[in-house]
């Protein structure tokens, strides 16, 4: 679908007003149902903040990502590009459901890398809304633990309710309620699952079948049974380093367990550097993604 050009409501610049004016912050979240401009906003504030401060952009949502591979939530420096990041964490799926905890630690130590990085102004793009319990827990946990000074709430129809009741007494986060803009436009599943492919294929781009032995690495997250070969199959994982961020993505193509080598394909990476292999339940066909046939080669540093 062909992006319009931009829209920017007048309630958009009166809410930089307020950043650019008002007491100094850190940290702001944009929240709000699937195809509710969140993105858009998000990048657009960062964008003007980043005239006058050091600003990050931290991506959140693991299924519409912007700024790295799906299932991944990635930190950025401004101006953004959509292939290059500071830090990633490996969500485990396209979606936050099943994957809560990875999604709530994820944003956490991102979040202190930000602080690391010395941030002055971090604006983070939430996941579309999940409707019903999980979802209101989710947003109700991470506004809970991270404690943003925003959050700007996009809503067709009060859909973040739930939430912001709960935060209604409390000195932070100050809740910004926004309607969804007029220029956004409605994304299906089609489009949304091209665009998750697309994004793939273009990280997978330089991906070679690599060997990597787990012997002496830790495996984590929702780690399949050695028992089972079939449930290794184009997994996809994530190849951590001892900070516990995702160095690459790959998607498994079989584990031999007397030998506990993985056999993966994956962009280049310093097997040296990897100290972790981090699973999820996503599942990934090579072929879909352009990867087929190849000798495995050993990474280099293994
Ligand atoms: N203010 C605007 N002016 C012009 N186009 C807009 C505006 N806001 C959103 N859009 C368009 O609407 C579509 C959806 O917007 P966006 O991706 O920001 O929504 P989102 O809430 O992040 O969606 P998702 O739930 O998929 O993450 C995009 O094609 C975007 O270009
Ligand atoms: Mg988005």
């Amino acid at each position: 679908m062909q992006a319009l050009a931009l829209q920017v409501p007048s309630a958009w610049e009166a809410l930089l007003g307020q950043l650019r004016e008002g007491s100094p912050w850190r940290m702001l979240m944009v929240a709000g149902p699937v195809n509710a401009g969140k993105t858009t906003l998000a990048t657009w504030l960062a964008q003007q903040l980043s005239d006058r401060y050091r600003t990050f952009f931290l991506d959140a949502d693991p299924g519409q990502s912007l700024i790295g591979p799906p299932t991944t939530l990635a930190l950025s420096s401004l101006p953004l590009d959509p292939d290059r990041w500071l830090r990633l964490r490996f969500v485990g799926h396209i979606s936050p459901e099943g994957h809560l905890l990875q999604m709530l630690s994820g944003l956490c130590r991102l979040v202190e890398a930000a602080r690391w990085y010395r941030a002055e102004r971090l604006v983070v793009d939430l996941p579309g809304h999940i409707p019903g319990e999980i979802g209101r827990e989710l947003l109700f946990q991470i506004l809970d633990v991270l404690r943003p000074d925003y959050v700007v709430a996009l809503e067709r129809e009060e859909e973040l309710k739930p939430v912001w009741q709960c935060f209604r007494k409390s000195r932070r986060p100050q809740m910004v309620r926004m309607a969804v803009a007029q220029a956004v436009q409605e994304r299906d599943r089609l489009v949304r699952s091209g665009y998750r492919r697309e994004r793939f294929q273009r990280y997978f781009a330089a991906a070679r079948l690599c060997r990597l032995s787990v012997a002496a690495r830790g495996l984590h997250g929702m780690v399949p049974s050695w028992a089972n070969p079939e449930a290794w199959r184009h997994r996809v994982v994530a190849l951590c380093d001892a900070q516990g961020f995702s160095r690459v993505l790959g998607i498994v193509v079989r584990f031999d367990p007397q030998l506990q080598m993985l056999y993966l394909w994956a962009p280049p990476f310093r097997a040296r550097e990897i100290t972790t292999v981090q699973f999820g339940r996503f599942r990934l066909d090579p072929a879909e993604v352009g990867l087929m046939g190849q000798r495995p080669v050993t990474p280099e540093g293994s």
